[in-house]
């Protein structure tokens, strides 16, 4: 649940906008000490103005360094939540506080406690995309890039609850050889992808090499040469020969792979049905104008009380500690 007040909802949009959006949020960048941090499905001009662009957990990282007075987080509310968590003193601003997650909505608060409950010999292991009120639930959390690598650290013996993502739990079971037990949760953007048109593509492109986010479902990760968060996804990008890919992923990213492999070809993963739902509906609810109304008028804010924040403060910090 967003705990902002509603009041801040009204990102009160007074005067004209000024010709250059650019100079105009490099300067209150200036006047708030602000970094701005962005994820990879942003739309390219914000990735374009921020000063640091990343996957959850560089983002997760870049939030608890940072110097800043204040952080314009430029991705979903979960992600500046977990900001907020790590910079309890720090004005964390988010551009549309309606920017949110099909997958921690997938998991409301009151059903995660009755669940958790009932399995009271497990640890909770919860995927970074989910709100902090599940995070306060949980003993470690994780992100796509650290999962297998965490879940590997627990003792065989120990059950684990895994949540809220059922794709990347399944994932993490394949890649570990555990069984977790997991909360049936899934990002309806990653879901979207048809196995069918993949094949299709394959065979329209025999030289191209399908690339996948563990958040997508088995039937379009068992195509996919390589699977990972959205930086290992980049990262692969850039260092393997093949020429021409294609990416089962947000199309945002793309950006970031041509600039960064601009030789290359990234064909964008087709949804089920023609619409759009390969793009996240929630990420693309920030606009630049949105981040420069937030800086000026300094809200919409993060905010949420302390007993949660410390809660879900903690497996954050194991989290990092268990991902260096
Ligand atoms: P990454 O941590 O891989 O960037 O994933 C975030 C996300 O929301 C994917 O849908
Ligand atoms: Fe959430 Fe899916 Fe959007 Fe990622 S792509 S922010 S998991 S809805």
């Amino acid at each position: 649940m967003f705990t902002t007040a509603l009041a801040q909802r009204e990102n009160t949009q007074l005067g004209e906008l000024p010709l250059d959006l650019f100079a105009a949020i490099q300067s209150l960048k200036k006047e708030l000490n602000a970094v701005i941090l962005a994820h990879y499905y942003q739309e390219p001009d914000i990735q374009d103005i921020a000063d640091f662009i990343g996957d959850s957990l560089q983002l997760a990282k870049a939030a608890e360094k940072t110097n800043a007075d204040a952080i314009v987080f430029a991705g979903v509310h979960f992600m500046a939540e977990t900001a907020k968590i790590l910079n309890p003193d720090k004005l964390v601003l988010l551009p549309d506080l309606d920017a949110g997650c099909s997958l921690a909505d997938s998991c409301p608060p009151e059903a995660f406690a009755a669940f958790k409950a009932a399995h009271p010999d497990h640890l909770v292991v919860s995927y970074i995309n989910c709100s902090a009120d599940i995070k306060a639930m949980s003993d470690i959390i994780c992100t796509s890039s650290n999962a297998v690598k965490i879940v590997e650290q627990i003792p065989k013996e120990q059950p684990i609850i895994f949540a809220p993502d059922r794709n990347l739990g399944r994932y993490v079971m394949e890649q570990t050889g555990r069984d977790l037990l997991l909360w049936q949760g899934s990002c309806i953007v990653h879901e979207t992808f048809s196995e069918k048109k993949i094949v299709q593509l394959k065979i329209a492109h025999p030289e191209a090499e399908a690339i996948a986010h563990p958040e997508c479902e088995s039937s379009v990760l068992r195509h996919a040469s390589f699977i990972g968060s959205t930086a290992a996804l980049l990262k692969y990008c850039q260092s393997s020969p093949t020429k021409e890919f294609i990416v089962a992923t947000e199309p945002g990213i793309i950006h970031q792979m041509q600039k960064l492999a601009f030789d290359k070809h990234f064909i964008p993963a087709p949804p089920m049905n023609n619409c759009a739902c390969n793009e996240c509906p929630f990420m693309r609810l920030n606009t630049l104008e949105k981040l420069y109304w937030a800086m000026k008028n300094r809200t919409p804010e993060i905010t949420m009380s302390e007993d949660i924040r410390l809660a879900a403060l903690r497996p954050m910090q194991r989290m990092l500690e268990m991902s260096v």
